[in-house]
C-alpha cells in the first residue's frame, strides 16, 4: 500500500497507524500525529480504493452503507500490510496505535472488530459501526479514544454510543469525547485525544 514511514526519535513510543478520511492521502494526518506525540513513529497509509478520484480504505454502496465483502477483504489487506511494514521498518507489532479519521476511523474500527492483537490502542475520530451482527474478538484492556460530534450528520450520536458499547462489551476501555462541530475534526478534539493518550500510555511529563 502507498505509505509514508517516519521513524520516531523515541523508538519505545508507539507507532501511529495513520488512516485518512475519504478523499485524503497519507500526508493528511501527519500534523495531527505530530501534535499528539512528536516523538512517536508514524506509518501513514493511503487507502487502496478510489471513489470518483477520492482515495478510501474500502468500497461503499452509498453514503453510510458499506460493501461488507470489500470491507472484510480490505481489512485483511491492511492487517497484512502492517505486518509487512513491521518487518521492513523493524518496529514492534505489539506497539501499533491507530489514529483514523472518518473512513480511516472506520477501517481502524474494522481491524478491532475482526482481529485480536493487531492494535495496542486506537484513536477513532468520528467513527461509525463498521459491521453489525458479528462477535468481536477479545479487546481486553485495549484503550480506545472516540472523538464524536453530538451533531455529526454522518456518524450520528446513537451510532457513536452503539460503537462504544460494542467495544466496551468486548473488553476495551473506551473514552468518548464529544464536540459540536458536525463531522469536522477540531483542535480541541485533538487536544483531548493527546491528553487521553498521555494519561493512557503514561507519557505525561
Ligand atoms: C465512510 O464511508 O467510511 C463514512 O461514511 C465516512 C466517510 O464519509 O468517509
Amino acid at each position: 500500500m502507498k505509505h509514508i514511514f517516519q521513524k520516531g526519535t523515541d523508538e519505545a513510543k508507539p507507532v501511529f497507524l495513520l488512516l485518512h478520511g475519504t478523499g485524503g492521502t497519507e500526508t493528511d494526518l501527519l500534523p495531527i500525529a505530530g501534535m499528539i506525540d512528536p516523538e512517536a513513529s508514524f506509518l501513514s497509509v493511503r487507502g487502496n480504493v478510489v471513489e470518483n478520484g477520492m482515495p478510501r480504505f474500502f468500497r461503499r454502496l452509498q453514503e453510510g452503507v458499506f460493501d461488507i465483502e470489500d470491507l472484510i477483504l480490505r481489512t485483511k489487506e491492511l492487517k497484512d500490510f502492517i505486518e509487512e511494514a513491521a518487518a521492513t521498518y523493524h518496529f514492534d507489532l505489539q506497539n501499533v496505535v491507530a489514529v483514523g479519521y472518518s473512513n480511516g476511523a472506520n477501517i481502524a474500527g474494522s481491524l478491532l472488530f475482526h482481529y485480536e492483537n493487531v492494535l495496542r490502542g486506537a484513536i477513532l475520530l468520528h467513527p461509525m459501526v463498521p459491521r453489525r451482527g458479528v462477535a468481536l474478538p477479545s479487546l481486553a484492556n485495549v484503550p480506545i479514544f472516540i472523538g464524536a460530534g453530538d451533531n455529526d450528520p454522518i456518524c450520528l450520536p446513537e451510532e457513536t454510543n452503539e460503537l462504544s458499547s460494542l467495544l466496551t462489551d468486548a473488553g476495551a476501555k473506551v473514552a468518548v469525547h464529544w464536540e459540536s462541530f458536525g463531522h469536522q475534526l477540531t483542535r480541541t478534539e485533538i487536544e483531548a485525544a493527546k491528553a487521553w493518550y498521555e494519561e493512557t500510555f503514561s507519557l505525561g511529563r
